[in-house]
């Protein structure tokens, strides 16, 4: 068994094919895709035009290297993103994961203020409860302790911006009398350091794997921007789960009128298809760059590689074509509105929240007390394994309580999933949540 798994023994079935919103297993076991793989597989699986264009493009040549060539893939995409993009971004550097374009953001900003000479704000500020990636600058960024905790000596301990969670107010406050004071803890974490001192602050839009798809009040990301402005940190957003149409917007910020200076894209950019990514940056930070060492310092084997370009073009058009983030816009409060109906039905279910198609529960012991089930009771986990039994494929994820130590699922299908599945979606989890309940 030489392949490294995620759990070493752990057993899992072998995927034999897709279509639509169904994954099958070698053993002829259906599953609905209710949380698109790692909320990855936006249009469902083995949709032709995809393939086509994959086929297409592998044929004509599927790789050359970005410092020898560019390529018309490459042009195109980064083209549509500028169009696509909020407010003075206009730039996008490729990456090919999560992980890469978060840490590109992390860097470009270090870079950025290094070349309009302020080379002492290297720090890069971001939330208690966060997923920005596995490798170590991106883990650095994430507030997610248990991917951390064998790391920490090699990580900096900046992610420590208190979260916009009111279903458990780090502050113990309630919105909006608030007035969400959340936010202001950025400031806070600014003066302690010093302004001169920090590069960028970096967020999710919805909090994803460390919260349970966490939404934030109105008002929070307005905040958010008056401070970066008042202090010149550039703010980030990891965009990366909720970007090209997930929340009901081509980008999630857009709910907020709120402008990033960069953007980190990854999953629904290329749905799945291959592996791609991006830094998108604002066209001031990367003109100071330009009129500077004229390079950004970063880089992979594989950036702007034409196959996986070409897949991102086609699957960014798709959306475009069958206006997928109005379709995310409205199923998503008839999924809302199912799960509330859970929520009604099951004293586990403690919150549920989410926007477009992503949505998240927070599982309880008690959900009057809000108590939450002790980690070892592993529920989180248990409920995944019931769905699956189910023929439900849902997201683990954390939740807050205890810093990240609670239990959350996602729920995040296809973005092309149909009212019946839709409805099949809320069946299965229904009988999910029953068979947990009868084991605890
Ligand atoms: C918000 C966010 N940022 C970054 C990442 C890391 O992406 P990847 O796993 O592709 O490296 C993830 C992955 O779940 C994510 O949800």
């Amino acid at each position: 068994m030489p392949l490294i798994q995620p759990l070493l023994d752990g057993v899992y079935p072998t995927v034999a094919y897709g279509d639509g919103v169904f994954l099958t297993d070698s053993e002829g076991r259906r599953y609905l895709d209710g949380c698109s793989g790692a909320v990855t597989a936006g249009l469902g699986h083995a949709l032709q035009e995809i393939v086509d264009v994959m086929a297409e493009q592998a044929r004509r040549v599927a790789f050359s290297y970005r410092l020898q060539f560019r390529n018309q893939p490459a042009d195109d995409l980064a083209a549509l993103l500028e169009e696509l993009a909020p407010g003075d971004i206009r730039w996008t550097f490729f990456v090919n994961s999560g992980s890469e374009a978060t840490e590109t953001a992390q860097k470009m900003a270090i870079q950025y203020w290094r070349e309009a000479g302020r080379p002492e704000k290297t720090v890069v500020l971001s939330r208690r409860l966060s997923y920005h990636g596995i490798t170590l600058g991106a883990l650095s960024m994430s507030g997610h302790r248990a991917r951390r905790s064998l790391f920490e000596p090699l990580l900096t301990p900046n992610a420590v911006v208190v979260p916009p969670y009111c279903y458990r107010c780090p502050l113990g406050k309630t919105y909006p009398e608030c007035n969400v004071a959340c936010a202001d803890d950025l400031q806070q974490n600014i003066d302690r350091l010093g302004a001169e001192q920090v590069a960028a602050f970096a967020m999710e839009p919805v909090i994803g794997a460390a919260g349970g798809a966490i939404v934030p009040p109105q008002g929070y990301f307005q905040r958010i921007r008056e401070i970066c402005d008042r202090n010149e940190v550039l703010l980030i957003a990891d965009e990366v789960m909720t970007a090209m149409g997930r929340t009901g917007a081509m980008f999630a910020m857009e709910h907020w009128g709120v402008e990033p200076d960069l953007i980190a894209l990854g999953k629904g950019l290329s749905a799945g298809y291959t592996p791609l990514a991006a830094t998108l940056a604002s066209d001031h930070l990367v003109q100071t760059i330009r009129a500077g060492s004229g390079a950004i310092m970063s880089g992979h084997t594989y950036s702007a590689n034409p196959l996986s370009c070409a897949v991102g073009l086609a699957v960014v058009r798709y959306v475009q074509k069958h206006d997928l983030a109005r379709r995310a816009a409205t199923l998503g409060p008839t999924l809302g509105e199912r799960l509330e109906g859970l929520r009604a039905r099951h004293p586990i279910v403690g919150d549920v929240r989410g926007l477009g198609l992503l949505w998240g529960l927070e599982l309880v012991a008690d959900p009057v007390t809000r108590t939450p089930f002790p980690t070892n009771a592993r529920v989180t986990a248990r409920l995944v394994a019931a769905a699956q039994e189910q023929g439900l494929l849902i997201y683990p994820a954390l939740a807050g309580a205890g810093e990240g130590t609670g239990d959350a699922v996602i729920v995040a299908p296809p973005l092309t999933i149909d009212e019946a599945e839709l409805g099949l979606l809320g069946d299965l989890l229904d009988r999910s949540l029953t068979a947990l309940e009868d084991t605890l």
